[in-house]
């Protein structure tokens, strides 16, 4: 606020009118004539302002109750605010005011009222996520815009002049970097500045400026992900994403650590790729909003610890072996241009802190983003991808560890596997009786049974099956019988459906005759037992640590995550029995994460102190990790009962090798 509008404290008396401002219920009687913005800031109730009251940028909006509010001991009416001041008139030829609605700065106190402070003229406010379960966003960023009017047009040194007009218009007293106040050309009536953490001015702009842009970032192995939002209203302008540049170097981080390790010096050259992919990424989503990638002027970024050290330019070399050490793992903030990043001159780089070797600063989102530190219940996290990050814990403990879990729920390493993408094979049922299968493919709604079905994938095809639609076909698979509790194939059922076919000394199903013909063999069921036992074997060394038996909450997050049915996740145990309806996918829980850290300064310091607390499991030195492995590996486990699963689904009863086909048939027909 400027200081010419100062909170008054003029004495009640009984002219006072008493205003109250809704949806706070706080209240105050103050003389006729104060303005509603200064009657608000004395009663801390939050009104945003970015032109500190020249009626010019109309975030201060409020709307005027109408009516007796006889609780309230009120009669509020439009003309207790007395007539459109001169700023308000101003305005609403500029850009419009609605009926009722005024200038807080502008209007003021003729008699009692009512006044509601909207969502969108609060600078806290709330942004209410789309999932029910998931906790509200709330809009407190680290930067700021602050519209200055020169007055004073005889302080000739630019700096001097900003500093000035700083102290008197807003009673702020900020660092302002020679080479920005030089931007002043001299004859600027007026400027925004973007002021950082209260203490920094970071960018300027002749005139009024309303909004300051900011990009979340998430560094994947395989992708990269971009955001831009705006730090004054929260709100999501454009996104872009596109594949890490880096996989030339290796597939997954493992291969790129060891890049590094044999080309001395190509560090530096994966640093500076994946840094020109983040500022391509800016300029994509500034494109997109109509702006400047030179008007980011923060950016916080997540990714796993190899990503987190490659984009610092750290040494990932340790992360490839036990003890697998980090060089940094607290949060760090550093500018943009020691990060040779063509944003904002003055923009500064969050990156949010890792947790342990293998547990990076994109699980740190994950926790800010799903709350798991909040929670009375014990919430289960599960991040799958090339490893899988599980997070289990509650408010008064949280426990990490990451898995190896390979590329197999990717596609990769399975027969006719292959990335979600167009003509991949997504869900499966199959028929108990028969063995008869149907499925849906990625690009088309139908059911492959219906007679349209042809028709819709006809330009694509059905060209693999992808993470989870292997996932969907061996717990389909399993429910029929067709395979056993430890994995293999009952062979006698290829007399009776010929689904069930020879492939060497194996069997395999056939799923789609094709072209191209897609056959789910032995070793593909293999390959997801280790996947899904490294995931599951995580989990139950975390709850072993925990002292707990059972979780109350199971979070998916990630790409993966978001597509697997946890029905059937769980009938093969990849995931612990929990209640079904307790099981939820995040989506990119990192990417919420990341902006949720870009939007709110507080919780910067929230994910901070909570990610120095984790308790870190690590899983390649923990000798109970092989046992839990071990029994990991049989469908849905080898002694774990599912009792919760069992409630939702009849679950074969568990077979061992040699059980005679009539016992597994009558199974099947239990169904
Ligand atoms: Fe800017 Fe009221 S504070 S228009």
């Amino acid at each position: 606020m400027p200081k010419s509008r100062e909170p008054a404290s003029a004495p009640d008396s009984e002219d006072d009118a008493l205003v109250v401002f809704m949806p706070t219920g706080r209240r105050g009687r103050f003389a006729q004539g104060t303005p509603l913005l200064q009657a608000a800031r004395t009663l801390g109730v939050d009104i945003d302002s970015v032109c500190g009251g020249r009626g010019i940028c109309g975030r201060c909006q409020v709307i005027v109750g109408e009516g007796e509010y006889a609780k309230l001991g009120i009669t509020s009416a439009a003309d207790h605010l007395g007539p459109l001041a001169a700023n308000e008139l101003r305005f609403a030829a500029r850009k419009g005011l609605a009926k009722g609605t005024r200038l807080s700065c502008s209007a003021c106190l003729a008699g009692d009222v009512l006044i509601d402070v909207p969502a969108s003229s609060q600078i806290h406010r709330q942004i209410v996520r789309k999932r029910t379960d998931a906790r509200s966003m709330v809009i407190d960023p680290i930067v700021r815009p602050l519209y200055l009017e020169f007055d004073n047009l005889d302080i000739d040194e630019p700096g001097h002049r900003l500093k000035t007009a700083l102290r008197e218009q807003w009673e702020i007293s900020a660092h302002i970097p020679a080479a920005l106040a030089m931007q002043l050309m001299g004859d600027e009536a007026s400027v925004t500045v973007a002021l950082r953490e209260d203490r920094e001015v970071i960018a300027l702009w002749p005139g009024f400026r309303a909004d300051l842009y900011g990009l979340s970032v998430d560094i994947g192995s395989t992708t990269v992900a971009a955001q831009l939002s705006n730090l004054c209203s929260g709100e999501i302008l454009s996104e872009a994403g596109m594949m890490n540049p880096q996989i030339r170097f290796g597939e997954d981080v493992m291969s790129r650590v060891s890049h590094i390790m044999m080309n001395p010096g190509s560090g530096r050259q994966l640093t500076s790729i994946i840094r020109e992919a983040l500022v391509e990424l800016a300029r994509d989503c500034a494109g997109q909003a109509g702006v400047s990638a030179r008007d980011i002027v923060e950016v916080t970024v997540v990714g796993n610890p190899v990503m987190h050290h490659i984009f610092l330019g750290l040494d990932p070399i340790p992360l490839g072996q036990a003890p697998f050490p980090l060089a940094e793992d607290g949060p760090l903030t550093l500018s943009a241009v020691d990060l040779n990043l063509d944003l904002s001159p003055g923009a500064r780089v969050h990156i949010l802190p890792c947790i342990a070797g293998h547990v990076g600063a994109d699980t740190s989102a994950v926790i800010l983003s799903e709350d798991p530190h909040n929670s009375d219940g014990l919430v289960l996290l599960v991040d799958i991808g090339t490893n899988a990050e599980i997070v289990l814990g509650n408010k008064d403990r949280l426990y990490a560890c990451s898995s190896p879990t390979g590329p197999a729920f990717e596609g990769a390493q399975i027969s006719c596997g292959q990335r979600a993408a167009a003509g991949a094979i997504e869900r499966v049922r199959i028929d108990p009786a028969t063995l008869e299968p149907r499925f849906k493919v990625i690009g088309s709604d139908l059911w492959s049974d219906d007679p349209a079905f042809a028709e819709t994938v006809a330009g694509v095809g059905v060209t693999g099956i992808c993470g989870s639609g292997i996932i969907e076909a061996l717990a389909e698979l399993f429910l029929c019988g067709a395979i056993r509790t430890d994995g293999l194939f009952d062979q006698e059922l290829a007399k009776y459906s010929p689904r069930i076919v020879g492939d060497g000394k194996t069997s395999a199903y056939l799923l789609h005759a094709g072209p191209p013909e897609i056959r789910i063999v032995q070793l593909d069921i293999r390959n997801i037992q280790l996947a899904k036992a490294a995931v599951y074997a995580g989990a139950q060394l975390l709850l072993g640590k925990s002292g707990a038996e059972s979780v109350d909450k199971i979070i998916l997050t990630g790409a993966f995550g978001s597509y697997i049915d946890p029905k059937y996740a769980m009938i093969l145990g990849l995931i612990p029995d929990c209640e079904l309806a307790k099981v939820s996918a995040a989506g990119n829980a990192a990417g919420t994460g990341a902006r949720i850290a870009l939007l709110n300064a507080q919780a910067r310091q929230e994910i901070a102190e909570v990610a120095r607390t984790v308790e870190k499991i690590e899983t390649a030195l923990d000798a109970d990790f092989q046992d839990q492995f071990v029994g990991a590996m049989a469908f849905p486990h080898a002694h774990h009962a599912f009792p919760r699963l069992a409630e939702a689904v009849k679950l074969p009863k568990r077979t061992v090798q040699g059980s005679g086909r009539r016992q597994r048939v009558g199974r099947r027909r239990e169904r």
